[in-house]
């Protein structure tokens, strides 16, 4: 079956990488180009497709919309993933998020307008629902109440997407993605665990209480789900979360983490920083319903002990990589 040509606007950083060896593995996908300015992506996540013809790595900003037109010119999928990807960043830099999240939504669908690109998949996250404590979220909950503004660009975007497919014939899937973890992560609380444990194996801080408790998806799981929607989905535009239905805390993590890298549990001391949270902005519970993805025959592989724990044996492997390419 012919699946066409594929632009990933913010390719090279985790999701991304994965996006790129799964299409290009996939018969029926023609070309695959990557556009990215490198802010939290890295060169290594697609070295190794470099000769392949059906390739490309363009280096640009999503707001240069002239390279970013030129990019595009020619695919039809556009996959958007580029935003700031730290979401306590706002704190100190409160238009973070509009800078580098919804004004980039903006540009990427003004290219779209102006080129070949008909067709978005869009990752957004589940802080468009803000907080609703252990209320399940179903995709039509309302009202949407982001409370960060990583939240609120999310959801601008998706507004932003909802308009330019009504008015400008574009068609698209967005994804309410849970925590996404693998091989390849720059970010995230596994991420930081075992770059904390390798560092200093005596005592692990932990932001908040310890009790938040959401859902951790393998990025295989997350790959599946959004090409699964975009194959099966006719619709002008349509949303889908996407996670494990099950949960797990961040003490639990913390502990896994301490396993993971091998370390006498009895010898880590952890230390709370106290709080219900992690940081201003963060949802310390989060419940998703996703039936509507399920409902497509998509199932996840991993539940959400088994997602953490590969992405920190894969943590540990790439260790060296990975820490050198990201500041702490
Ligand atoms: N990882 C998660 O848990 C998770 C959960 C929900 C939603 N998401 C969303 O999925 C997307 C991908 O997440 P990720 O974890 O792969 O993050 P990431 O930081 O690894 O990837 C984002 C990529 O976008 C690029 N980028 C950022 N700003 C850019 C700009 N102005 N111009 C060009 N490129 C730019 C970065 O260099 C990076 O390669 C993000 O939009 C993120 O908000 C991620």
């Amino acid at each position: 079956m012919r699946m066409g040509r594929f632009l990933l606007v913010g390719g090279a950083g985790f999701i991304g990488s994965h996006f790129t060896d799964v299409l290009l593995g996939k018969d029926g996908v023609e070309s695959v180009t990557i556009y990215d300015n490198l802010s939290s992506g890295r060169d290594w996540h697609f070295r190794k497709h470099l000769g392949n013809p059906k390739f490309k790595f363009v280096n640009g900003d999503v707001k240069d919309i002239e390279t970013l037109k030129r990019a595009m010119d020619g695919s039809e999928v556009v996959i958007h993933l580029a935003s700031n990807p730290d979401i306590a960043r706002a704190a100190t830099e409160p238009d973070i998020d509009f800078r580098e999240g919804t004004y980039l939504t903006e540009r990427v669908l003004e290219a779209m307008r102006l080129t070949s690109a008909k067709r978005i998949l869009y990752a957004s996250g589940s802080g468009v629902y803000g907080e609703l404590g252990m209320v399940e979220a179903g995709e039509d909950y309302g009202p949407l109440v982001p409370i960060s503004t990583y939240g609120a660009s999310k959801l601008a975007g998706e507004v932003l997407i909802s308009s330019y497919c009504h008015m400008f014939d574009l068609t698209a899937c967005v994804f309410r993605f849970g925590n996404v973890v693998g091989p390849r992560q720059t970010h995230g609380v596994g991420f930081d665990f075992v770059r904390s444990l390798r560092s200093e194996p005596e005592r692990l801080r932990i932001l908040g209480d310890g009790g938040q408790s959401k859902s951790y998806i393998y990025v295989e799981d997350v790959i599946r789900a959004v090409l699964t929607a975009h194959e099966k989905t006719a619709q002008k535009f349509q949303t889908y979360n996407v996670a494990t239905g099950d949960y797990i805390t961040v003490r639990e993590i913390a502990e896994l983490a301490v396993e993971c890298v091998g370390l006498d549990r009895s010898k880590v001391k952890f230390e709370f920083a106290g709080g219900d949270r992690g940081w201003k902005g963060d949802v310390a519970v989060v419940r998703l319903n996703t039936d509507r993805i399920r409902g497509l025959g998509w199932k996840n592989k991993r539940n959400s002990r088994e997602a953490l724990q590969e992405s920190m044996n894969a943590l540990l492997r790439d260790a060296e990589l990975l820490y050198a390419s990201v500041k702490a």
